[in-house]
């Protein structure tokens, strides 16, 4: 089969496909025919840096997630080309990824949809729509009446949050940090541009998805209302923790505070995402699409920067 291998620190210029044997089927783990995958900042950082790490088995093949039909249903009891998401659990890190023609994966991140999707806009949910969902109503407990305010919104998951968001009937506030990004957040009710400072310029805020993370995260806990929440889900701000954080001070008084870490996706969450997503009649948005064919693209314009989530179909 077709595939992206990497060993060593690999700019998007030097991405090659090669042809590896289809993995064997082995028990507790299903072959999946890959028919697209959405592309994550997590696999640029394996590219540039953690594929030096020992842990990662090399060479690997990236990719946390995948959308496809069961090759070989193994032990699982689905059936032959039953249509499956898959994501985390160390895909494309402790074992093989979905940069390929098939993946072999484990049980327990393989996932059977109902959907009438396309292959490239079913890509473009299973890690970013998970990851938005489960903070949005898994830690925010989001309801139509809130108003919610997203913090870092131009980025593939903050597109999917707008768009859950307005599906189920909320106010959406949303924030970018450059004035020439404020169209691409005109789906919100509310544009904001944000300098690091929000508390006084939004209003009402009940639920606060902050994808700028721990930089800004003390902030987003002063813009929210007495009762409101704040989940902490992104990193886009480059600090990845906080230091000398102060429970007593810095969270205000009636202001909650949780966080969201996708690599616990289970069935049941899968079905409700799914259920809301053909509820809604959501389809899911695309910045960019490559086919695995042009994967060196891909990871070129994953370089430069796009606007929104890269899928790539597997032909
Ligand atoms: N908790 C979890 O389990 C989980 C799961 C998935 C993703 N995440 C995190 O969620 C965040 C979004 O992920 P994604 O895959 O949706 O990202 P993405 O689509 O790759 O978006 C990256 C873009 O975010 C933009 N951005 C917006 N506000 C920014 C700010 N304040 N500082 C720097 N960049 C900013 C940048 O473009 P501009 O600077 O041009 O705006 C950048 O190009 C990331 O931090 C990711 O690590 C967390």
């Amino acid at each position: 089969m077709k595939a992206m291998q990497i060993s060593a620190v690999t700019h998007g210029e030097a991405v090659r496909l090669t042809e590896v044997p289809i993995p064997t089927v082995k028990s507790g783990w299903v072959l999946v025919k890959v028919k697209g995958f959405g592309m994550n900042h997590s696999e640029q950082i394996l590219r540039y840096e953690e594929i030096k790490a020992p842990y990662i088995q090399k060479p690997v093949i990236p990719g946390i997630e995948c959308v496809g039909e069961i090759a070989d249903p193994s032990d699982s009891g689905w059936r032959q080309g039953q249509k499956v998401i898959a994501l985390m659990g160390g895909m494309g890190r402790s074992f093989d990824g979905s940069y390929a023609e098939y993946a072999l994966l484990p049980i327990h991140h393989v996932f059977p949809v109902e959907t009438q999707l396309d292959w490239a806009s079913l890509a473009a949910v299973p890690e970013t729509f998970f990851t938005a969902w489960g903070s949005l109503f898994e830690c925010l407990q989001l309801k139509k009446e809130d108003i919610l305010l997203i913090r870092g919104a131009t980025c593939a998951l903050g597109y999917a949050a707008i768009q859950i968001g307005k599906a189920l009937g909320c106010k959406v506030i949303a924030t970018t940090h450059r004035e020439a990004k404020l169209p691409l957040i005109a789906a919100a009710d509310e544009q904001v541009l944000d300098d690091g400072e929000l508390q006084g310029k939004v209003q009402g805020v009940t639920k606060a998805l902050d994808l700028v993370g721990p930089r800004n995260l003390k902030d987003t806990l002063l813009a929210v209302e007495k009762g409101g929440i704040v989940c902490d889900t992104g990193i886009l701000g480059g600090v990845y923790a906080l230091n000398n954080f102060d429970p007593i001070k810095d969270i205000p008084n009636g202001v909650y505070l949780t966080g969201f870490f996708s690599n616990y996706p289970t069935q049941e969450i899968v079905d409700a995402l799914f259920a809301f997503l053909n509820e809604k009649r959501i389809v899911p948005e695309y910045g960019a699409m490559f086919t695995l064919n042009t994967i060196r693209e891909a990871c070129m314009a994953q370089d430069k920067g796009v606007d929104g989530k890269i899928v790539v179909v597997v032909e």
